[in-house]
This record gives C-alpha cells, sequence and structure tokens, in this order.
C-alpha cells in the first residue's frame, strides 16, 4: 500500500481534531483510499499544553522548519491561523513542491490570489474547504457539484460563534458576553474574537465563496461588514414578536455583472430554513440557474467538523497523487484565464427591507415627524408598532418598510436622528424576506 507522509503545523484545537481522525479512523481512511496516511511530524511552539492525544515518540516537534525541509512530507496542514507566519509557511511549502490543507480563511482573503498563483505554476494543490463552513463541504458543493450551475445567489451562516452567541441570547436569554467566553471555551472562536463578533471571518468566507461561485480575484476590501456587538436583547425580543429571527448573514446575490456581496445582521422569517439554524450550526443557500435553490447545513465551527473538512481535502489530494492528477480541480473552480474583476455593488445602492427601531418621546405628531421624513426620501412605510404608550422620556417605535434603496434609508435616518424628539442613534436592522421555507422541506 502506498504511504503518504503529513506533517501538520498548529497543534490548536483544529490540528488536534486532525490528529484524532488520521489516529482513530486510519483503517477507516485507509478502505476508503487504498492508501496509507502517516502523521509524521506534528509541529507547534506549544509543547506543554497535553491535547489528550497519545502520539508516538518523535512525533511532536517544537519547529515547523522540520517538516517544511522534509523531503519525504506530501501534504503540510497548516493550523496555525494568522497571515503572517502562516503566509510565509504557505509560500515556501509550496516552493518547495508540497501540497498544502489550510483552515486560514483570513490568510486567503487577504493572500489567496497569490498563494494560488504560485501553486498553480508549482503544479501543488491548496485544498481549503475547512476554511468555509466547518464540516459543510460548500466549496467543494460550488466547485465541483454545481459546475454546470450560473450562481443566482447565496444566503449564508458561516460564523459559528456568532451563531451561538445569537441562538444563546434569544433560546436562554444569555447576557452577550456569556455566550461568547462559552463560544471561546467551546473552541468555535478565533484567536482574537472581533474577527467573528464584528463580522470580519464571515466575510472573509463570503470573499472566498464569491470568488468561486462568480469566477472573480478574491475582494474581502469591498465587502460590507456589519457585526454583532451592537444588536440588543430587544431587537431580538422584537424581531421574534414579529415573527422574525435576527442572524449574521453573508448574502452574495448576481446583479449582471455586478455582484451584491455583505455581511450584516439580518432579521429573516421564521418560517425561513435558516431561522431554525442555531447554535454553532452553520447553513447556507445556494441559487444555482439550474438547481434552483438548495441548502447545506453542519456544524460550521469546533474541533472535529473542522478537521472532517481538513481530512477530506487530504484526501482529494491523496487520490489524485495516486491517479496522477495533481491540481485537478482549480483552487477558484474557474480556469485561470477566465478569473475576471467584477465590481462588488456599493451598499448604498442596495434594495432591500428594513426594520428601524427609534426611542422617540412619546407626544403628538411624533409619527407623523417620521413618516414624513421616510416618505420624503421613497420610503414606503408597511407597519408601525409603539412599545409601551403614554410613558414620560423615550419609547421605542418600530417601523418595517416596504423594499427600499439603502442611500435613501440612510439619509432619512440622519435628517430623523436630527428631531429633537429623537433620542440616541436610531436602530436599523436589514430584513431578507426571500429565501428557501421550511415548509419546502415538509
Ligand atoms: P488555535 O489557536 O487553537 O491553534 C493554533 C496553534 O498554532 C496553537 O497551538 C499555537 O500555539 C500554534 N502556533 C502558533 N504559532 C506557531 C508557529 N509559529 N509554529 C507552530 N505552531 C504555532 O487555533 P484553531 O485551531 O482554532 O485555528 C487554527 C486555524 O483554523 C485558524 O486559521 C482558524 O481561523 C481556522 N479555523 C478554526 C476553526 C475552529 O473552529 N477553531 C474552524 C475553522 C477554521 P500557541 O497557542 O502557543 O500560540
Ligand atoms: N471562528 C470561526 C467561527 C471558526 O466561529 O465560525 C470557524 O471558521
Amino acid at each position: 500500500m502506498k504511504t503518504i507522509n503529513i506533517g501538520i503545523i498548529g497543534y490548536g484545537t483544529v490540528g488536534t481534531g486532525v490528529t484524532k481522525i488520521l489516529l482513530e479512523n486510519r483503517h477507516l481512511i485507509e478502505k476508503k483510499t487504498g492508501t496509507r496516511l502517516h502523521l509524521k511530524y506534528i509541529a507547534d511552539i506549544d509543547l506543554v499544553t497535553d491535547r489528550k492525544v497519545k502520539l508516538e515518540e518523535g512525533v511532536l516537534i517544537g519547529n515547523a522548519d522540520t517538516i517544511l525541509n522534509d523531503p519525504e512530507i506530501h501534504i503540510i496542514v497548516e493550523t496555525v491561523g494568522g497571515d503572517t507566519f502562516a503566509k510565509d509557511l504557505l509560500l515556501k511549502a509550496i516552493e518547495k513542491g508540497k501540497h498544502i490543507v489550510t483552515a486560514n480563511k483570513a490568510l486567503l482573503a487577504k493572500h489567496g490570489d497569490l498563494i494560488f498563483e504560485n501553486a498553480l505554476k508549482k503544479n501543488v494543490t491548496i485544498g481549503f474547504e475547512a476554511s468555509v463552513g466547518g464540516c459543510m463541504p460548500v466549496i467543494k458543493t460550488l466547485r465541483e457539484s454545481l459546475v454546470g450551475n450560473a450562481i443566482n445567489a447565496m444566503l449564508g451562516i458561516l460564523n459559528g460563534t456568532c451563531n451561538y452567541i445569537l441562538s444563546k441570547i434569544s433560546c436562554d436569554k444569555t447576557p452577550f458576553a456569556a455566550a461568547l467566553k462559552e463560544a471561546q471555551m467551546n473552541g468555535y472562536a478565533e484567536a482574537d474574537p472581533t474577527f467573528d463578533i464584528e463580522g470580519i471571518d464571515t466575510a472573509h468566507k463570503l470573499a472566498i465563496l464569491v470568488s468561486i461561485a462568480y469566477g472573480a480575484p478574491i475582494n474581502f476590501k469591498d465587502i460590507y461588514v456589519e457585526g454583532i456587538s451592537k444588536i440588543s436583547p430587544l431587537d431580538i425580543e422584537i424581531a421574534e414578536q414579529f415573527g422574525y429571527r435576527i442572524k449574521l448573514l453573508a448574502i452574495s446575490k448576481w446583479r449582471e455583472e455586478m455582484i451584491e456581496a455583505r455581511v450584516h445582521p439580518t432579521m429573516i422569517p421564521m418560517s425561513n430554513l435558516l431561522s431554525g439554524v442555531n447554535g454553532s450550526l452553520n447553513a447556507i443557500e445556494i441559487q444555482g440557474n439550474a438547481v434552483g435553490s438548495m441548502a447545506l447545513y453542519g456544524h460550521g465551527a469546533g474541533m472535529m467538523p473542522t478537521a472532517s473538512a481538513i481530512i477530506s481535502d487530504i484526501t482529494d489530494i491523496v487520490r489524485d497523487m495516486v491517479s496522477g492528477a495533481a491540481a485537478r480541480v482549480p483552487a477558484l473552480g474557474f480556469q485561470r484565464e477566465h478569473i475576471r474583476p467584477i465590481p462588488i455593488m456599493p451598499i448604498s445602492d442596495i434594495d432591500t427591507f428594513y426594520y428601524i427601531r427609534f426611542s422617540a418621546i412619546d407626544k403628538p405628531g411624533v409619527l407623523s415627524s417620521i413618516s414624513g421624513i421616510l416618505g420624503n426620501h421613497n420610503i414606503s412605510i408597511r407597519s408601525v408598532h409603539q412599545k409601551g404608550q403614554n410613558q414620560k422620556g423615550a419609547v421605542p417605535i418600530v417601523m418595517m418598510t416596504y423594499m427600499a434603496r439603502e442611500s435613501n434609508i440612510q439619509a432619512a435616518l440622519s435628517e430623523i436622528s436630527d428631531l429633537h424628539i429623537i433620542e440616541g442613534e436610531p436602530v436599523l436592522i436589514r430584513v431578507e424576506e426571500s429565501g428557501p421555507s421550511k415548509s419546502a422541506l415538509s
């Protein structure tokens, strides 16, 4: 039986999960691939922490260079994270002709084009299924299963930490900070959790998916990003009273030679499939012009689900190596000469529905002042609710709009904020009324 040697660099949450699967499911993988996957080395700067895995003597080492410089290592698994050390590591590994598997979306969102270009020149494969959606095979689905489709839209919950926090606030009334702490304890969060809660991690993932879906260079910087740190329990509660859930969504829509690509908290109807995706689970709805609407669902973060995706990439590479077909599927799914820049639509140009909550002094004429300004900006109101009447001080006034242009909404909100009857900044949450219905499955 052919032996493929593997080196893991980064023995933290994900690296430990990969190690466990390679050791515990060794025989199963051999039966499926006809190949022996030999974990030769694991490198980490921390040689002290007990990972509760029994390793053979000499496997755990302190210097990644041993793996880089070992001609017997065929595949390097990068599970360090960050975009400095990991970037150098990947570029050096490619130079040495080693295949790579990584879960590092931050790195790919920033330097993916360079890494893929270098890999193509050296005919090595970069597997990165684990970088988006944990165990959900979303990259394989876009690149391979949906190869015959033009992608019209993608709507996804792509961050386990945020989904965990929002679910805990909504279901158990857990405070934000406590829910974040739990997500960190469970190994879901990034080393810097602001990447999670400010939506940056989701935008990294969306940047990767958009490239694969439409054949464009990776463009993280033009994606509109808003996180969940300003979402209050009050808005979660009101949303539920109205029949909606608030989720951090990654949204992309094909707009005829432009792409809508945005990440923000979004109200979705309870009837939408995505509204029932809770905890660290991720899900994505993909709309293709042949397939119609389809969805994937699974754990988007955590040790073993992420490791499962890494093993899938490893075995793809192994099967290609055995059949002599390295780099069979292009990294971004398109042939290099067909990858071209596609502009991302500015957020000001999008049209969607809105939830707006004002804190307003409860006195006659307040509603007409607000609705007058909205009307002047071509915004039609779908419903108005005032929570708690005839109180001294400010009361929440909640409005749901019909489809409106974001630039009009922003102009109206800035005018309304200046009214002396308004206290503080209005809260604005975009509403997505389209999407797969739960009833479609029943
Ligand atoms: P961890 O922090 O748990 O693991 C990273 C490990 O790499 C740590 O043990 C760290 O040591 C070690 N390390 C740091 N620098 C070096 C170095 N120079 N050489 C060798 N080892 C080093 O992170 P995760 O496992 O959670 O994440 C790893 C990657 O996977 C990241 O890119 C992350 O975004 C991604 N990912 C994570 C998921 C998750 O659920 N956790 C899911 C999907 C992707 P030390 O702790 O001492 O710094
Ligand atoms: N921090 C990420 C999350 C890890 O919470 O989704 C998975 O990419």
